[in-house]
C-alpha cells in the first residue's frame, strides 16, 4: 500500500511528474546493478530537465569563451592575456568565471604549457612562443549553475613529438566519450583512454581526473582514466560529467608547486596535454555539453 502510495507522489529528481512514471524503473535498474555488486550512481548525480536547460545555458558561455580564445591565441601573447579574454567574454555573457577564487585560485583560468599539467596560473612572465603547447580550461558559473571543458593550442609550428601528443591526447578524450551509454561503467572510458594512450607510449596522469559538475564545480562521481572496463560508477541518463584525460609523453609522475599549491608540472619534465568535455549521459548514448 505505502509502496502504491509512493508511485503516484513526485518522483526524487524533481521533475514534477509521479514517480511510477519517471524514476521508478530506473530504481529498480539500480538496485538490480547494485544487488549484482557494481557501484551505483547516487540519486544526488541525476540532473532533471530543468537543471539541465539551465546546465546547458551555461554551457554555451563556456564554449564561447573558448571559442574567443581560440580566436585570438597567438605567438608573443602573454598568458595574462588569455585571462582578460576568459574574464571579459564570460562577465559580458552574463557568468562568472568559476576557477576565480575557487578554493583560492587567482585566476580566471588555468593555462597550462608545455610540461605544466594542469592548473598553470596566466601570467605576464609567461608569453606563448612558437613550438608551445598550451592547454586553456574554462570553467563558467551561470546562475549557480556551472560548466567545465578544455581545449589544446598549438602555437605555430611544434615539433612532431609535442603534435602527436596533442592529437593522440584528443583521441583518447573521443574514444572515451564513445563509451558513454547509459547502464555501461565509467572503467569502460578510463580504459579506453588509458588504451590509447599506452599504445603510443604515453603514460595518463592517475591521481588528478574528470568529476561530476552542473549543480556545483566539482561533483561526484571521480572520473578516472586508468581504470578497468566493467568496473566503477554504473552510469545512467541524468548524469553529467567530464572527460578530461592529463595525458604525458613520459612519467604519468608529477609535481605541485610548493609556493602557491597549485600549478602541477611533470616530473620528468616532459610536456603534458589534456582535452576536456563535459558529457550528458541520455537515454540511448550522450549528448556533449561543452567542448
Ligand atoms: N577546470 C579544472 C577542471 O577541469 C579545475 C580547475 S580548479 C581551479 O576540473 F581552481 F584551478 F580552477
Ligand atoms: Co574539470
Amino acid at each position: 500500500m505505502l509502496e502504491k502510495l509512493g508511485r503516484n507522489l513526485p518522483c526524487w529528481c524533481g521533475s514534477g511528474k509521479k514517480y511510477k512514471n519517471c524514476h521508478a524503473l530506473f530504481d529498480e535498474r539500480i538496485r538490480t546493478a547494485k544487488d549484482a555488486g557494481h557501484i551505483v550512481p547516487t540519486h544526488k548525480m541525476i540532473k532533471n530537465p530543468e537543471q539541465l536547460k539551465r546546465i546547458r545555458e551555461s554551457c554555451v558561455i563556456n564554449v564561447a569563451v573558448l571559442d574567443a580564445v581560440a580566436a585570438a591565441i597567438s605567438p608573443g601573447m602573454p598568458t595574462s592575456e588569455i585571462d582578460r579574454i576568459v574574464y571579459d567574454t564570460t562577465t559580458r555573457m552574463g557568468g562568472i568565471p568559476a576557477p576565480l577564487h575557487y578554493e583560492g585560485y587567482p585566476y580566471s583560468v588555468c593555462t597550462s604549457v608545455n610540461e605544466q599539467v594542469c592548473h598553470g596560473f596566466p601570467s605576464d612572465q609567461v608569453i606563448l612562443k612558437e613550438g608551445d603547447i598550451v592547454n586553456v580550461d574554462c570553467s563558467t558559473i551561470l546562475d549557480g549553475y556551472f560548466s567545465d571543458s578544455s581545449r589544446m593550442f598549438m602555437i605555430g609550428e611544434v615539433s612532431e613529438d609535442k603534435r602527436r601528443l596533442v592529437e593522440v591526447t584528443k583521441e583518447c578524450m573521443e574514444l572515451g566519450l564513445a563509451e558513454v551509454k547509459p547502464w555501461g561503467f565509467l572503467g569502460d572510458v578510463g580504459q579506453a583512454v588509458n588504451d590509447h594512450a599506452k599504445a603510443h607510449g604515453y603514460s595518463v596522469v592517475r591521481d588528478i581526473g574528470g568529476h561530476g559538475c552542473g549543480l556545483q564545480f566539482h561533483e561526484d562521481p571521480f572520473v578516472s582514466f586508468v581504470t578497468r572496463r566493467g568496473e566503477e560508477c554504473m552510469m545512467a541518463p541524468g548524469m553529467v560529467f567530464t572527460i578530461e584525460p592529463m595525458v604525458n609523453m613520459g612519467t604519468h609522475e608529477h609535481v605541485t608547486n610548493k609556493q602557491n599549491g597549485w600549478e602541477v608540472t611533470t616530473r620528468d619534465g616532459k610536456p603534458s596535454a589534456q582535452w576536456e568535455i563535459m558529457v550528458l549521459v541520455t537515454e540511448t548514448g550522450h549528448e556533449v555539453l561543452s567542448w
